[in-house]
């Protein structure tokens, strides 16, 4: 069982590189705001519990994400292991996630990333509305403006990703998720990674790390 759990601010490429990891190592890619964003897409309660903490770029309640979480890792595809994106958010989400006692290797992989570089990407990033694929207007537009190449669903701008809401959700960040850097150093699973430069040279340190832990 390895868990990795990907730490870094909005934009550092957790998602990204969640992506290709779980592609490579077949390890499922549980993203707490993927789950949340596709909740609130179809109205449901934990959505509309959800929406309005989401939209102006602060945390939703610990007690709602350690549900999803325990939920979604007691699954099946979860038993060799599995990639938290997102997840957790705070000390308080970090010591209730420990409490779970899941037996085995456990890896932070930490992107550190400056916030020019930040908002520079998450203002040019756009999602497929269907399939969630990410784009950068920067490095890697759809071939057809506006349109998924995986799957032909139309692209949207993430609604938190508005120059305000960018400012809270870093603010947010500092405050609340930098913490668990110290948090996991102290307990020896840190490891740093510059997530500036290019995706696939980032993979490949992300690779050289997780082969260490395989
Ligand atoms: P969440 O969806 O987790 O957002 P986030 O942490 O702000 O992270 P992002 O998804 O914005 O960035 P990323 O690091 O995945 O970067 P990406 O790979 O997309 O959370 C959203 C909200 O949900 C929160 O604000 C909160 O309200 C709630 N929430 C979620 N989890 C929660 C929890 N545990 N507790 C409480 N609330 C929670 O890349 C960004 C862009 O850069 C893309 O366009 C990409 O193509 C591009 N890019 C990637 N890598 C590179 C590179 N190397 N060079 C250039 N561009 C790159």
């Amino acid at each position: 069982m390895l868990k990795i759990i990907l730490l870094g601010a909005p934009g550092a490429g957790k998602g990204t590189q969640g992506e290709l990891i779980s592609k490579k190592y077949n390890f499922p890619k549980i993203s707490t705001g993927d789950i949340l964003r596709e909740a609130v897409k179809n109205g449901t309660e934990l959505g509309l519990k959800a929406k309005a903490k989401m939209d102006a770029g602060e945390l939703v309640d610990d007690e709602i994400i350690l549900g999803i979480i325990k939920e979604r890792i007691s699954r099946e595809d979860c038993q060799r292991g599995f990639i938290l994106d997102g997840f957790p958010r705070n000390i308080n989400q970090a010591e209730e996630f420990e409490k779970i006692g899941i037996e085995g290797k456990e890896l932070v992989l930490y992107f550190d990333i400056s916030d020019e570089e930040i908002i520079k990407r998450l203002s040019s990033r756009r999602v497929c509305s269907k399939c969630g694929a990410i784009y950068s207007l920067l490095i890697s537009p759809p071939k057809k403006e506006g349109i998924c190449d995986k799957c032909g669903g139309k692209l949207i701008q993430r609604e938190d990703d508005t120059p305000e809401v960018i400012k809270k959700r870093l603010e947010v960040y500092k405050a609340q998720t930098f913490p668990l850097i110290e948090f996991y150093k102290k307990q020896g699973s840190l490891r740093k990674i510059n997530a500036e430069g290019d995706i696939e040279e980032i993979f490949a340190s992300v690779c050289d790390i997780i082969g260490q832990y395989l």
